[in-house]
């Protein structure tokens, strides 16, 4: 190992003022220094989540990409465990881009691409292996890299392997890919070891009326994953994905790359049966998301870990602090009506019951006073909106807070007040029930607000001023609150 880069990057975070912001979450995921990006290498090992992530530790001064770790026995308190991968051979100089974890007995194997730069703007990109055994050490396998160059007929974006066991033991990754042609795809490689790799080919959506021939010029980041259907128990194959370069479709695909998945069945390298692309989260943050490798993955279903930021949205007010962005929180999948559901899976304190539980609001502001003060919060509502004209919840303050608005069906999400410089409106439909189920998870500078138990996730960051933070319910007509809990995080 190259000392230089670790001990450069270790004295980073030691010099660092991060967690000293008052915007620096506590129970998200965040960089203990610099910048951090896609979820890496998650892995649940004898009782212990470990998330790794993209980490530039000396951002925005050299682009030095490192994998990060942290480490939490809950998922909500996360110890910062210093940089795992550092980007110190002649095949990942440029980065060591994104990748993912499997067990493998007593070890854990951690897949990812090596990035090397040409001084002409082109770039070498392979696939390279890193062991671990106590999870503090990191060895870079002699062989690597292990594929080192892409398959003929693809350019050379090629990477963010997931790799799998598969039932018959055989080791199996999914890449994302450019097509010589410019179009994105995923591509798909199994060996015996986890060592030696041959092409299979490319995923093929036999089903899909040629829907992802040409689906914008990249994917990046794809799992395969398998997802518990909640009525049937039956297991479903999902692909989750990040095609660059696809155009808004009147509502949703408004950030700047989109994230989705498509619901399938796989057998060899194709995906049949397959239903439409449908975004994971509706909100201005969130991209890469992968799942947690673990032991009983046949029994549990997966649990994922976004990045809550988009690319070329670095600049944030935490960068006065010497950070930027986040992970989500972690969010257990599920498939509901043949469509994906996530619901954060994070063991919150005990929640506890409000004032306005139980009561009817009529043309009325008011005041969630518990959360006064509190700035990390788990908030639950059970609304009864039949008899509403409209409903609307204000976090923050008098002049700088996030609205959650909704009136006819639609909510309208508010942001503009605060200091965030990107993005200020957006408009979801939601789907028409009598009753609405709102969990909202706020964290700082963090907010993840989930609709009707998990089926439609709104992600976003939010800086707000250090004037005095309120939460403020109004309801124009009558507005039920059948239950209002809150779980303040210390
Ligand atoms: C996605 C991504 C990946 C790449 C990594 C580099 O955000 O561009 O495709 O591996 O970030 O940091």
């Amino acid at each position: 190992m190259n000392e230089d880069l670790f001990a450069a990057a270790e004295n980073a975070i030691a010099g660092s003022l991060a967690t000293q912001d008052p915007d620096y979450p506590l129970f998200h995921v965040a960089p203990p220094v610099g910048r951090l990006n896609d979820p890496n290498g998650l892995v649940l090992r004898d009782g212990r989540y470990h998330a790794f992530y993209q980490f530039s530790p000396f951002h925005p001064h050299r682009k030095l990409v490192y994998w990060g770790h942290a480490s939490s026995d809950d998922l909500t308190h996360w110890r910062d465990d210093g940089p795992a991968i550092v980007p110190d051979s002649r095949y990942d100089a440029d980065g060591a881009y994104s990748g993912s974890a499997v067990l493998d007995g007593p070890d854990v194997r951690f897949y990812y691409t090596g990035n090397l730069r040409h001084p002409d703007g082109g770039r070498d990109t392979s696939q390279c292996l890193v062991t671990s055994t106590d999870l503090e050490r990191f060895d870079k396998h002699p062989g690597n890299p292990l594929i080192p160059v892409p398959p003929p007929g693809y350019t050379a974006h090629v990477r963010d392997p997931q790799v799998w066991r598969d039932a018959d033991g055989s080791y199996r990754m999914c890449l994302g890919a450019q097509r010589a042609n410019e179009t994105g795809c995923a591509l798909l490689y199994r060996s015996n070891d986890g060592i030696q790799w041959w092409f299979e080919g490319e995923l093929s959506f036999p089903d899909a009326q040629g829907a992802f021939d040409a689906f914008g010029y990249m994917w990046e980041c794809p799992s395969l994953i398998r997802v518990p259907d909640e009525a049937s128990g039956e297991w479903r194959d999902v692909l989750v994905f990040c095609p660059q370069g696809i155009a808004p479709l009147g509502e949703g695909f408004e950030n700047i790359f989109p994230c989705g998945s498509v619901i399938g069945r796989l057998v060899g390298t194709e995906l049949r049966d397959t239903g439409p692309f449908v975004e994971l989260d509706r909100g201005f943050e969130f991209y890469a998301p992968q799942v947690v490798a673990r032991q009983d993955a046949d029994r549990e279903p997966p649990l994922l870990l976004a990045w809550l930021g988009n690319a070329g949205e670095d600049d944030q007010p935490s960068l006065a602090h010497g950070w930027v962005h986040t992970l989500s929180v972690p969010r257990e999948l599920t498939v509901r009506d043949g469509r994906l559901v996530q619901r954060p899976r994070l063991e919150c304190p005990a929640r506890t019951s409000m004032q306005i539980n139980g009561r009817q609001l009529r043309n009325q502001r008011v005041e969630l006073v518990e959360a006064r003060g509190v700035r990390s919060f788990a908030l639950g509502l059970c609304l009864d909106v039949t008899e509403a004209q409209s409903w609307s919840l204000r976090l923050g303050a008098e002049d700088c807070h996030i609205d959650l608005a909704v009136a006819q069906g639609r909510l309208v999400v508010d942001r503009s007040t605060t200091r965030y410089p990107h993005g200020g409106r957006r408009t979801v439909t939601l789907p028409e029930t009598p009753t609405i189920e709102l969990d909202l998870y706020f964290d700082r500078s963090v907010l993840e607000v989930f609709f009707g138990r998990g089926a439609l996730a709104f992600s976003l960051r939010a800086y707000l001023s250090e004037a005095p933070f309120v939460v403020q319910l109004t309801a124009t007509g009558a507005l039920g609150v059948m239950s209002a809990t809150i779980s303040p995080f210390e």
